[in-house]
């Protein structure tokens, strides 16, 4: 039994057959259903709309993880909640009132996920990490998968792995971009424990559940 958790964006699935695909990922073992939400604007890309979400309730029981990259996130809490997310996570950089946002998404059921981008230092954090259930890391710049990790990101996520020990917070630390096998062990060995990854499930050459085992071996 590994001690974190995978956490599956299908913004890399063959969206021809979502439904095989998660299956899929539920016969590997994956813990979540990672869904990357991106408007055009916060981030140069445009992906998915509550739609998907509820579609993926439909088909899978495992949690979904909501990841808001876009402008005035707020308008957009209540939709994805509605849809069936289990944690909505957003980016710190597009939320003036951080704490009334961390709210609105705590009193629609859901957890709550505070997101840094790599040029956002951890500092950012320190008013609002006791109110967190969840502090992503990114290890990429947002907006598309396949980019290579940013190692100099590491010692960010050692920051903010004591930022929540030393505030007593609850929050578990999650990273996500260019995760591999051998990425894994880096941001493991820094104090991730939810893992996202897209690429190295979905392109690997033997198939999804290659990618997993690849992953799950990579840390013992
Ligand atoms: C990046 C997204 C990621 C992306 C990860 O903007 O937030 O979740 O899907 O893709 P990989 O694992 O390929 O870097
Ligand atoms: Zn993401």
């Amino acid at each position: 039994m590994n001690s974190f958790r995978l956490c599956a964006s299908v913004l890399s699935a063959d969206f021809r057959c979502l439904e095989d695909q998660v299956k899929q990922l539920e016969e590997a073992g994956v813990d979540e259903i990672h869904v990357d939400v991106m408007d055009g604007h916060f981030v140069p890309n445009l992906t998915m709309g509550p739609f998907i979400v509820s579609t993926l309730k439909r088909i899978t029981h495992l949690p979904l993880d909501v990841h808001l990259m876009v402008e005035n996130p707020d308008r957009m809490i209540p939709w994805y909640a509605e849809a069936g997310a289990h944690r909505l996570s957003v980016q710190v950089e597009t939320c003036p009132h951080i704490h009334r946002t961390l709210q609105n998404i705590h009193s629609l059921g859901c957890e709550a996920g505070v997101v840094l981008n790599p040029g956002t230092p951890a500092s950012w954090l320190e008013e609002v990490v006791s109110h967190a259930d969840l502090i992503l890391v990114m290890t990429v710049n947002p907006g598309f998968s396949g980019q290579s990790f940013l190692p100099e990101v590491l010692p960010k996520i050692a920051k903010v792995r004591d930022l929540v020990e030393n505030s007593h917070s609850r929050a578990v630390i999650q990273v996500d971009g260019g995760i591999d096998q051998k990425t894994l062990p880096l941001v493991y060995a820094a104090g991730a424990r939810y893992i996202v990854s897209a690429t190295a499930i979905f392109k690997h050459p033997e198939g999804i559940k290659a990618g997993v085992n690849a992953l799950r071996e990579s840390v013992q």
